[in-house]
């Protein structure tokens, strides 16, 4: 900072009447007024990064600048009130922005690219005011803000997003493709709708605590997809196909009807635990091969999987309810040459029913059917309830708060 009274009237002066290139290279300039923010604008393009100074009081305000090489950074600047850059187009490196108590209004018309967006700890910032639309991203972190929307940014493409504890947030709608590595949605608004319309295959895919999620196009996934806690009736996911890892549906109390009619192939475990309401386990009518461990567990009725050819892992059926029809039907298709390789568990009127222990959400390896679920399954095919399960849920949850 001591540097900067010499920078920023260098650079006023060194500007002229033409706007130009400028900045430090791949230094970083700290500014602490909106006169030194001013003093840049004749900037055209920024090579270097630029820092706002903790204890800036002004609104900055980032003019004449349409792209900076690297980043652009405002960590505990607990007094600025709003920050904007008119012309600003594109961030090279991080957009990152944390602990700004105060910060009520982001106003980046322009932008459209930026690699890093890591905002963090921005609880007075309830809208963006992001005109472009902010299309690419490679990783997308959006924690604790009071953000109702996400209008403003509308992916085409990204790598990694997560989206948690902004309780205000009720909707989000992305044109995203695909997603290469993760994205996670957890412990948002209660009512959060989620549509991501053109997804067509992502990594893994994490949901917590949405109210609603539309995945009309989505055809597979490489790594696992879980549902955890969600508040949905139903789920639908039309076109998807394969999923490499794990697939889990976990204490989704309120969802009656799930239907992934295209699915055929489970490379890791399949989880579906603790839908209270869940009563007909009916939409995998395409389900032929689960590459892990099938564990079922609830107050279900129906279990219907007609095209089940393959369970290399163990499989578990345990409800409240009588499930003596299911325990005929799959019965026969146990043994260790038959569908049901693994140990073989089906049990209805249980009090308490459990898990096999072999599949802590989460865990998969998402590497298909030498996943290690596949591989401790069948090695150890007994029941181990309860504990583990409990646990890995429990870290899983917490991991993400
Ligand atoms: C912001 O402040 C917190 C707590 O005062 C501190 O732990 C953190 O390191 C600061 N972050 C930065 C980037 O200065
Ligand atoms: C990922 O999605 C983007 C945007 O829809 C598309 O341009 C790109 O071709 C997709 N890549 C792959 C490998 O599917
Ligand atoms: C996908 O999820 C699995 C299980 O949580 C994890 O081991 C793996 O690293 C994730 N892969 C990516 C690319 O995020
Ligand atoms: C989100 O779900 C978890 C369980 O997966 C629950 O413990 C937590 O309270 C929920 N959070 C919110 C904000 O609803
Ligand atoms: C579903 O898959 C079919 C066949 O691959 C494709 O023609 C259709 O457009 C897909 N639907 C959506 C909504 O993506
Ligand atoms: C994930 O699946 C998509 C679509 O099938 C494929 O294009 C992509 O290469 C896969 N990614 C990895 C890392 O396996
Ligand atoms: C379950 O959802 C599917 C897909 O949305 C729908 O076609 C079907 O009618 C629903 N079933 C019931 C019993 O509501
Ligand atoms: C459950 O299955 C039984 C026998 O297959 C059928 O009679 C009953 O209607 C089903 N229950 C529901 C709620 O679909
Ligand atoms: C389902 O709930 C029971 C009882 O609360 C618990 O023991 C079990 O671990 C839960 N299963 C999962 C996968 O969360």
């Amino acid at each position: 900072m001591a540097g900067l009274r010499y920078i920023a009237p260098a650079l006023a002066v060194a500007a002229g009447a033409a706007a130009q290139a400028c900045g430090g290279g791949s230094g970083t300039t700290t500014i602490q007024s909106n006169a030194d923010a001013t003093g840049l604008s004749n900037c055209q393009t920024y090579s270097g990064s630029i820092a706002i100074a903790t204890g800036t009081t002004d609104s900055i305000q980032l003019s004449g600048i349409t792209s900076i090489s690297g980043s652009l950074v405002a960590n505990n600047v607990t007094d600025m009130t709003s920050l904007a850059a008119d012309s600003l187009q594109e961030i090279g490196e991080e957009f990152n922005l944390n602990g700004l108590t105060v910060l009520s209004t982001l106003n980046f018309p322009a932008l459209k690219k930026v690699d890093t967006i890591e905002w963090i700890a921005l609880p007075a910032l309830q809208g963006l005011s992001f005109t472009a639309g902010v299309e690419e991203i490679n990783m997308l972190t959006i924690d604790n803000t009071q953000l109702g929307s996400l209008d403003g940014i509308n992916l085409q493409v990204a790598d990694t997003v997560s989206v948690t504890n902004n309780p205000y947030l009720t909707s989000v709608n992305m044109q995203l493709g695909n997603v290469t590595k993760s994205l996670t949605f957890g412990a948002n608004g209660r009512d959060l709708e989620i549509e991501f319309p053109n997804l067509i295959w992502a990594y893994n895919l994490t949901f917590r605590n949405c109210s609603d999620i539309s995945l009309p196009s989505l055809a597979s996934i490489n790594g696992s997809l879980g549902f955890y806690s969600n508040g949905f009736k139903s789920l639908s996911a039309p076109n998807l196909t394969s999923v490499g890892g794990s697939l889990s549906f976990v204490s989704c109390e309120e969802v009656t009807n799930i239907t992934l009619p295209e699915l055929t192939t489970i490379g890791g475990g399949f989880l579906v635990a603790n839908n209270t309401a869940l009563e007909d386990i009916d939409g995998f009518s395409a389900l032929k091969t689960v590459g892990g461990a099938l564990d079922f567990n609830g107050a279900f009725t129906n279990v219907s999987l007609p095209d089940l050819s393959d369970v290399r892992g163990a499989f578990n059926l345990q409800s409240t309810k009588d499930i003596d029809d299911a325990c005929s039907y799959f019965q026969p298709l146990s043994g260790q040459n038959n569908v049901i390789k693994g140990e073989y568990t089906c049990k209805g009127e249980e009090s308490n029913p459990q898990g096999t222990g072999t599949l802590e959400p989460g865990t998969n390896s998402g590497s298909g059917s030498s996943s290690s679920t596949t591989s401790s399954s069948a090695a150890y095919p007994m029941l181990i309830p309860g504990a583990t399960g409990v646990l890995g849920v429990v870290a899983a949850i917490f991991g993400l708060l």
